[in-house]
C-alpha cells in the first residue's frame, strides 16, 4: 500500500472551508482505490497565527514542510488584519521560492454543466504554464523619501535559467497535448525583460520543430482568452502575466472558484504544492457557500503528480457529473452549500 504524507495548510478565509471537504474527497478516493492512503498533517499557519506570533510560520516551518510528499494549501490572506504583502511573502511566496517550485501549471477548460459568462463558448481546453519563482514578483527594489520626493522602485528579474526552464516545460507539455504553444509577451512596451523573454522563446523553439507556436502581447492575449479561448492549447507566461491570465481562465469557465493550480518543484529536492487559483474570499467567508471545486480539482492535480492519473481523471469526471446535475454553489448559479457539493462528490466516488 502506497502511503502519501501530505502537509495541509488551510490558511485563511474560505481556505478553511474548502480544504476539509477536499481532504474527505481524497480519503474517499483512497478507500475506493484500495491501494493507496493519505496521511494529512495540518498546520495552523495563517494571518491569525501571525497576529499571535508575529510570523506567518515558525522559524523552522520550511524544515517541517520539507519532509512531506506534497503540500495541500487553501488560501492565504486577511487584508483587513495583515497587509497582503506581509502575509503572502511570509508564507505562500516563501514556500514557492524556497522549495524551488519554479513552475505553476493552471488548466482551464469548458466544464460540463457550468454556465460560462461567454455567450457561445466553444469547447476549450487550455493550460497556462506560469513562471513561478522570479519575474515581476521580486523583492529587489525599495522606497525612499517622503512627500513629493517619495519614490518606489520595483525590479523585475528574468534569469536565463528561470526563463528557459519555464519555456522547456511548456514546450514538452505542448508536445504531450495538441502541439501548440503560445507565448505571453509585452515586448512592445517593456523594454528589456520582454524582448529577452521573446528571444529565449525563439531559441528554445528551434529544438521543437513539431510544435506550432505563436506569440501575443498580453493585452491582446487577455482579450483572446475571452473571445476565442478554444484557439489555445498551452500558454507560457511570466509570473504576473500568468497570474492575471489564470483568473480570466477561471472566469471564462464560469467562476474563479473552480480553477486549480499546481506549484511544481522540478528537481525533486522539495515537495510540490497544490492550491486553487482563488484567494481567501473574505466577502463570502463564513457563509458555507464557497465553491470547493478549485480545491478538489487541485487534489486531482496532486494525484496526477503522484502518477495516479487514472484516479485523477475519475475524480474530474465525477466533479463534472455533479455540476452537470446542477449541484452547484451560488457562484456558478446554484443553491448548494460547500458541503453539499463535496458530499455529493464523495457519494458518487463511492458508487464507482
Ligand atoms: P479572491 O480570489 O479571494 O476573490 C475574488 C472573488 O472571487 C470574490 O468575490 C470571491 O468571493 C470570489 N471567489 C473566490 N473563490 C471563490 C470560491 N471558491 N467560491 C466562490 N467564490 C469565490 O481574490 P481577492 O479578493 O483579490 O483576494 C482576497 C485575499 O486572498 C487577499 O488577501 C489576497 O491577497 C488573497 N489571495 C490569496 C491567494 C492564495 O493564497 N493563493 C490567491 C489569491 C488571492
Ligand atoms: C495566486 C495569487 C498569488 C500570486 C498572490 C496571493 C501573491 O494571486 O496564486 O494566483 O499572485 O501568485
Ligand atoms: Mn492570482
Amino acid at each position: 500500500m502506497k502511503k502519501y504524507e501530505i502537509a495541509v495548510l488551510p490558511g485563511d478565509g474560505i481556505g478553511k472551508e474548502v480544504v476539509p471537504p477536499s481532504l474527505e474527497v481524497l480519503h474517499t478516493i483512497a478507500d475506493v482505490h484500495g491501494g493507496l492512503s493519505f496521511e494529512f498533517t495540518e498546520f495552523p499557519w495563517n494571518c491569525d497565527y501571525y497576529l499571535e506570533t508575529g510570523k506567518m510560520m515558525p522559524e523552522n516551518g520550511l524544515e517541517i514542510l520539507q519532509g512531506f510528499d506534497a503540500i495541500f494549501l487553501g488560501a492565504i490572506g486577511n487584508p483587513q488584519l495583515v497587509p497582503d504583502h506581509v502575509s503572502l511573502w511570509g508564507l505562500l511566496l516563501k514556500i514557492r521560492r524556497s522549495f524551488e517550485q519554479s513552475i505553476n501549471i493552471r488548466p482551464a477548460k469548458y466544464f460540463k454543466g457550468l454556465r460560462s459568462p461567454l455567450a457561445n463558448p466553444n469547447d476549450f481546453d487550455l493550460i497556462v504554464v506560469r513562471e513561478n519563482s522570479e519575474g515581476e514578483y521580486s523583492e529587489i527594489g525599495g522606497r525612499i523619501h517622503s512627500n513629493e520626493n517619495e519614490m518606489a522602485i520595483q525590479n523585475a528579474i528574468f534569469t536565463r535559467r528561470g526563463t528557459e526552464a519555464v519555456m522547456l516545460y511548456a514546450f514538452e507539455l505542448a508536445g504531450r497535448r495538441r502541439a501548440h504553444l503560445t507565448s505571453a509577451t509585452k515586448s512592445n512596451g517593456i523594454f528589456h525583460t520582454m524582448p529577452f523573454w521573446d528571444s529565449v522563446f525563439n531559441e528554445v523553439k528551434e529544438d521543437y520543430p513539431n510544435i506550432d507556436t505563436s506569440s501575443y502581447h498580453i493585452d491582446a492575449l487577455s482579450a483572446f482568452f475571452v473571445t476565442k479561448p478554444e484557439s489555445f492549447d498551452v500558454i507560457v507566461a511570466s509570473n504576473l502575466f500568468g497570474d492575471i491570465l489564470t483568473d480570466i481562465g477561471g472566469a471564462v469557465m464560469g467562476s474563479i472558484g473552480i480553477a486549480p493550480a499546481a506549484n511544481i518543484n522540478l528537481n525533486g529536492k522539495y515537495p510540490s504544492m497544490f492550491e486553487p487559483v482563488h484567494g481567501s474570499a473574505p466577502d463570502i467567508y463564513g457563509k458555507g457557500i464557497a465553491n470547493p471545486i478549485g480545491q478538489i480539482w487541485t487534489a486531482k492535480m496532486m494525484l496526477d503528480h503522484f502518477n495516479e492519473e487514472e484516479l485523477g481523471q475519475k475524480l474530474l469526471n465525477v466533479i463534472e457529473h455533479v455540476t452537470g446535475d446542477d449541484i452547484k454553489t451560488p457562484d456558478i448559479g446554484g443553491t448548494a452549500t460547500t458541503k453539499e457539493v463535496s458530499d455529493e462528490i464523495c457519494k458518487r466516488l463511492k458508487e464507482l
